[in-house]
């Protein structure tokens, strides 16, 4: 029971078929929210109420996050402004001016980056198999058929050169028995590819229950897309990163993400705020992403870091990020938000391809950001200029006063909103005295 409320449970049996606005008069009363709070939900900004209610059940509004770009990154000899979205301050900062540096990686090329054909997995789960290993083997001679059935879901697909084009199968022992595991390996394309898979898996599981005389319990993708992969790579002189000194540091940090699990999440956690961002604008389902790429920094059976930075013999520091990247540039959300439509049309992009290996560079130069400001000046340098920077704003610093407020109360080490305030104030006196 929600004391705060008149409405008392949450049980609202057809509350998906209620119009935006009827839901949120359910929620109003539910949390008493004001006019002000209403009308902050109600407003849906760039996404229109309509298609709002398309994408999701339950929709009673949206929330605005920032949409920035990244300056200055050049992969693979081409310029990109990388559109960004994300809720932490510093990370497109931190992005544009590690792309500044590494421009002039690779020869001038900028940073380097390849991503595999885009192969996704689906899996379907087969229990009760009576004899699994002999089923195994039936169902890897029925490979044939079994694509063909895959493939008859999606003719258009097809026509485009991807559809499924292989299979695999394992014997794998579960608590609750052996369990026969059937891989449908599938070119999506540019497509994220998990309704397609999802399809294929639900129309062959018929066939391999034939075949292997079991159930098909669970039929759907993997998100550990292993043969999905982008790799981003950079070369480039210690002199145009800070020198040696700087270079040999970040080569430390890498060693010390390599030994520590503590550290390697936190590591990898950076190469995702530049991943992230960009999946973020451009509508991607960033779960599979995260999920895909945390099991893969484990594919060794002990969590790692995703990039590892090194001298080479020549004196060069060399950074490399290799994860799966499950992206599309078609279908799903990518498709219905106008705003992940203007997204790759600022990176100037078609393909789930070139997504994924701007995704990939952007992570390595996240992550060489974040090394060299940590084994510089630490981060929180900043992190705390633009902390300031917001406290002088919401203080009601405006215009180049931001700035002399801001640095004011770095140089002085006391950055709260109560000396935000106070200094707006003295300003602001000052210049009508
Ligand atoms: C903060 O969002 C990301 C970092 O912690 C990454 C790192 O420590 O490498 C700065």
């Amino acid at each position: 029971m929600n004391s705060n409320n008149s409405i008392g449970s949450s049980r609202i049996p057809g509350f998906y078929k209620l119009s935006i606005d009827e839901r949120l008069n359910i929620v109003i009363n539910w949390a008493n929210l004001n006019m002000n709070e209403v009308e902050l939900l109600k407003n849906f900004g760039n996404l229109n109420p309509k298609v709002a209610d398309t994408m999701i059940e339950n929709v009673i509004g949206a929330i605005s996050y920032p949409f920035a770009v990244a300056t200055n990154f050049r992969i693979n000899g081409k310029d990109y402004l990388v559109p960004m979205v994300i809720e932490e301050p510093s990370v497109v900062a931190a992005a544009s001016n590690a792309a500044r540096m590494l421009r002039e990686a690779n020869n001038g090329d900028g940073i380097r980056a390849e991503a595999s054909k885009q192969l996704m997995i689906g899996q379907v789960h087969l229990v009760k198999v009576p004899s699994p290993h002999y089923a195994a083997m039936e169902i890897m001679q029925r490979k044939n058929e079994i694509l063909e059935i895959a493939n008859s879901t999606n003719k258009t697909l097809v026509n485009v050169g991807g559809g499924a084009k292989d299979i695999e199968v394992r014997v794998i022992e579960t608590r609750k028995g052996p369990v026969v595991v059937v891989h449908l390996i599938v070119d999506v394309v540019d497509a994220m590819g998990a309704n397609t898979i999802n399809t294929m898996a639900e129309a062959v599981a018929p066939y391999l229950e034939k075949l292997s005389g079991g159930e098909a319990r669970l039929r759907i993708v993997s998100n550990y897309a292993v043969y999905r992969i982008a790799r981003a790579w950079v070369r480039i002189e210690p002199e145009k990163i800070g020198g040696m000194e700087v270079a040999e540091k970040i080569v430390e940090a890498s060693a010390i993400a390599e030994a520590d699990i503590y550290r390697a999440v936190t590591h990898n956690k950076g190469i995702m705020n530049g991943v992230i961002a960009i999946a973020l604008a451009t509508a991607q389902d960033h779960r599979a992403i995260e999920a895909g790429a945390h099991a893969y920094a484990a594919r060794d059976g002990r969590y790692k870091p995703l990039s590892t930075w090194d001298l080479d013999s020549q004196g060069y520091l060399v950074g490399v990020l290799e994860m799966p990247l499950q992206v599309g540039t078609i279908g799903g959300a990518v498709k219905t938000h106008p705003v992940a439509q203007i997204a790759l049309k600022i990176l100037g992009i078609k393909t789930a391809k070139e997504l994924a290996e701007i995704m990939v560079a952007v992570g390595l130069a996240q992550n060489f950001a974040a090394l060299r400001a940590l084994v510089t000046t630490g981060i929180q340098a900043g992190h705390m200029k633009l902390h300031a920077r917001n406290l002088a704003i919401s203080a009601g610093a405006e215009g180049a006063l931001i700035d002399i407020v801001a640095e004011e109360m770095i140089k002085e080490g006391k950055i709260t909103f109560d000396k935000a305030k106070e200094l707006v104030e003295k300003y602001k006196a000052s210049k009508t005295s």
